[in-house]
């Protein structure tokens, strides 16, 4: 798994992980066979499990060397998961995505309407189990979703719009994404009994890092393949929603080309002249300089935290998360 090189550091991680899988696995099950064979999709098509990584992970940062988390450190992480697999399961039906986790998609599958249910499915069992985690993490989980749903909303209010800002972007993606892993984070410190003071040092982390996470996600939409990613790449213009690469290029001398091409419904013939465009401007450059100010903020979250094994991993996967959209834009960046 790819998450288990980002964090690789942290000796504990690869067992508790594989806990925690049994737990994923254990917690969608439902009454109805078709229902558990539907939730259980992505759970066995793979996934990096960067949340619950990062809900043990940051569990131990109060630990010199690191010991296997308790179980409440595993429910809350797989609370998290199944949180992001509803979004998924959500986000494939409003992004039209037949690709995920190198699977056909759920609504590719079983259609819309069969999506949305099994989403929602998800997020119940997610909700069930963090009640069960107590009152403050039941309540961070809810407003977690609803940021998550804010996040989307402003994305799909600025579909083909062409004078999308950055701020409006990144107002998104904290919703959509960075919310999420803060939040991760923060269960891992509440449910491990972390002081407040490094709960919120870790949650700031998360949220830094999230931001980084979906520009990273968006340049990869843009460079990669779908067999690289093991969903459609390419995507995001189609869909009309213009990421902070295509913002950027907006304003460069290709600006008015793009402009012509996109604002509207396009061909896959006019989404690879404008994939082109944008690589040519820099806009994909300007956007890893935009990832890689969070990821220093992220990093400068964790000064304060106690050196551990755990804050090593961070760093770690910091400095992963950079490199893996660095690799695929190397050539644009030395045009
Ligand atoms: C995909 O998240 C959605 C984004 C926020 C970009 P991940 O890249 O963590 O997807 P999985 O869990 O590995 O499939
Ligand atoms: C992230 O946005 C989706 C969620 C946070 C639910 P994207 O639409 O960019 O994610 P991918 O690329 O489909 O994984
Ligand atoms: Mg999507
Ligand atoms: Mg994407």
């Amino acid at each position: 798994m790819a998450l288990v090189k980002s964090l690789s550091v942290l000796p504990t991680l690869e067992d508790d992980l594989s806990r925690l899988e049994q737990i994923l696995i254990d917690s969608v099950i439902a009454e109805n066979d078709y229902l558990t064979e539907i939730a259980s999709h992505l759970i066995t098509a793979g996934g990096k499990r960067v949340r619950p990584g990062f809900t043990i992970a940051a569990s131990g940062v109060e630990t010199a060397i690191a010991e296997n988390v308790s179980r409440s450190v595993l429910l809350g992480g797989v609370a998290v998961e199944l949180v992001h697999l509803g979004s998924l399961y959500h986000d494939d039906v409003m992004d039209e995505a037949e690709l995920r986790r190198t699977v056909p998609s759920v609504n590719a599958l079983w259609g819309n309407l069969t999506a949305i249910l099994a989403g929602d499915f998800l997020l119940a069992r997610a909700s069930e189990i963090a009640a069960s985690l107590g009152t403050e993490v039941a309540g961070l989980l809810a407003k977690t979703i609803g940021e998550l749903c804010e996040g989307q909303i402003l994305e799909l209010q600025s579909t083909f719009k062409i004078d999308r800002s950055l701020d409006s972007y990144e107002r998104s993606i904290s919703g959509k994404t960075a919310s999420l892993l803060a939040t991760a984070c923060k269960i891992g410190g509440l449910t491990a009994g972390l002081s407040r003071e490094n709960i919120d040092a870790i949650s700031a982390f998360g949220h830094s890092y999230g931001m980084a996470f979906q520009i990273i996600d968006d340049i990869l939409d843009l460079t990669a393949t779908d067999e690289e990613l093991g969903k459609p790449s390419g995507n995001d213009l189609i869909e009309g929603v213009y990421t902070l690469p295509v913002i950027a290029a907006f304003s460069t001398k290709y600006g008015d080309e793009l402009e012509a091409l996109l604002g509207n419904e396009i061909s896959l013939d006019e989404r690879d002249r404008a994939r082109e465009l944008i690589r040519k401007s820099g806009g994909v450059a300007d956007a890893l300089t935009r990832a890689r100010h969070w990821t220093s903020q992220a990093v400068s979250s964790l000064d304060c935290l106690p050196d551990s094994e755990a804050t090593t991993a961070f760093h770690a996967a910091t400095e992963h998360l950079i490199n893996r959209a660095s690799s695929t834009t190397f050539d644009e960046l030395n045009q």
